[in-house]
């Protein structure tokens, strides 16, 4: 038998809509516009099969970890490690991990927001026609006319923030199922739609290829950017999946129904960089621009082919969809922690938080105009200097809280949530949550979630900082 508790925030209908959730948190930004540009970047299929080894071997082992950590503590992250390490004897300092989680959660939805309110953007613009026909140049005076303008900057993500709040302040059932509901099936309609239609480019087979073609050559080159992206697209590490996973219905397979979650994430990635490469190639582009794929290249494409403008339209409408439901499962675990602490509503807690959030997201804003200057962590000859305006080195604001999040926070929160279901919580524990009849498959499961997923994150984590 499953833990018996039930979480005060609600519950998901069936395991059904914890896989609409998961899915909605892991399916975003990461999978249409960083997976398809790393992949650019990283030369294509070697990349590929990296990224895949790693969803496989240290992802999924993590949302296994988390989802029954959520499942059984039915609580927020913080809470349910504090009790379940108290049951189990153990230091219930472990929920240091998810505090630390939760802060993770809240700086990435920081700037996802920022990025995602530039596709709100880019709606209208593609809508009003603004890319129809544009050279390159015109394209990136374009980006650069939104980025250097606070103020449209502003806006964007003010509005974005906003409808991140209000879907959380509604509720588990009222607001994330019911809009989840809507988000997740539009979402994959829009994305088969852009997969028709990069079919009928007759570039489909130069796309194809240069996702799979591998090359052993630069498998080197792209390993630790794969990992780093494993634990970004299945949002693992920051304790969103386990939040959504104290929501889940008691009976539940946790193996089957994260298997299906990771399935899922791999396949949008996989089928975005199939729906977008052949478009690329249609223009007679290069995929290999870098971060500039989505709102540079791409509104290229776009503009100089057939039916560009309708389509355009839709692929951003795509990636606003997806931040969407991803920003959500950010912002929750936070706000059921001081539901629960505070005892105030779940309306004020949202409030507070995302205000907060978008706080910190102006330095994000600010980044890209009035403080492109401003350079954290600077290591100069004459020593280091946490800001300096005007240094060489360093890194902006935006590029300080990406990095700490995806480089340190989420490989750390995932490495301790993975030793914590794995060591901690007793086998039975798990084997009840997991519920994976096979013996063999269960302990591949559990040696996946103790040995392999830990030490994979111990070695790229160790390679990162050593760099
Ligand atoms: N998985 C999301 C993406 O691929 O865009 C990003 C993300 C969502 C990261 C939720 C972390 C998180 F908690």
């Amino acid at each position: 038998m499953a833990s018996d508790k039930v979480s005060i925030h609600g519950a998901w209908a069936s395991r059904w809509v914890f896989i609409l959730a998961a899915t909605g948190s892991a399916v975003g930004l990461g999978n249409i516009w960083k997976f398809p540009y790393m992949t650019g970047v990283y030369g294509g299929g070697a990349f590929v099969v990296m990224y895949l080894f790693c969803i496989a071997l240290v992802g999924v082992p993590i949302m296994l970890a988390e989802t029954l950590i959520g499942r059984r503590g039915r609580q927020s992250p913080v809470n349910a490690m504090k009790s379940l390490a108290i049951e189990a004897g153990a230091s219930k300092h472990w929920s240091l991990a998810a505090l630390m989680g939760m802060v993770a959660a809240l700086l990435i939805l920081s700037f996802y927001s920022v990025v995602a309110g530039w596709s709100l953007d880019y709606i209208i613009g593609m809508g009003r026609g603004d890319f129809t026909g544009i050279s390159a140049d015109g394209a990136g005076a374009a980006f650069g006319g939104l980025t250097s303008d606070p103020w449209r900057l502003t806006l964007w993500h003010s509005l974005f923030m906003l409808v991140t709040a209000f879907v959380i302040a509604k509720g588990v059932v009222a607001g994330l199922e019911r809009s989840l509901r809507i988000m997740m099936p539009l979402l994959f309609v829009l994305l088969l739609v852009l997969l028709g239609y990069s079919f009928t480019t007759g570039h489909f087979r130069e796309g194809f290829d240069f996702l799979f073609h591998f090359d052993p050559s630069k498998v080197q080159d792209g390993i630790l950017a794969a990992m780093g992206h494993a634990f970004f697209t299945l949002s693992v590490g920051v304790g969103s999946i386990m939040v959504y996973g104290a929501y889940m219905p008691k009976k539940a397979s946790i193996g089957a129904t994260v298997l299906t979650v990771g399935l899922l994430d791999t396949l949008v990635a996989l089928t975005a960089g199939l729906a977008l490469f052949p478009i690329v190639f249609a223009a007679g582009l290069e995929p290999g621009g870098g971060p500039g794929l989505m709102f540079v290249t791409l509104p290229i494409a776009f503009g100089n082919i057939a039916f560009g403008q309708v389509m355009g339209l839709i692929f951003f409408v795509l990636v606003a969809v997806a931040a969407w439901s991803s920003s959500i499962s950010m912002l929750e675990p936070a706000v059921a922690y001081f539901v629960e602490k505070t005892g105030r509503s779940r309306a004020q807690v949202t409030a507070a938080l995302a205000l907060l959030c978008w706080l910190v997201g102006m330095g994000t804003v600010l980044s890209f105009n009035l403080w492109a200057e401003a350079k954290f962590f600077v290591f100069a000859e004459d020593g280091f200097h946490l800001l300096q305006w005007g240094a060489e080195g360093g890194k902006t604001f935006f590029d300080s809280i990406d990095y700490l999040t995806s480089r340190i926070l989420l490989p750390l929160g995932g490495l301790s949530f993975a030793m914590f279901a794995g060591w901690v919580l007793s086998r039975d524990a798990v084997r009840e949550e997991l519920s994976i009849r096979s013996p063999l498959l269960f302990n591949l499961a559990l040696w996946l979630i103790r040995v392999v997923a830990p030490i994979g994150v111990l070695i790229v984590f160790i390679a990162e900082l050593s760099k």
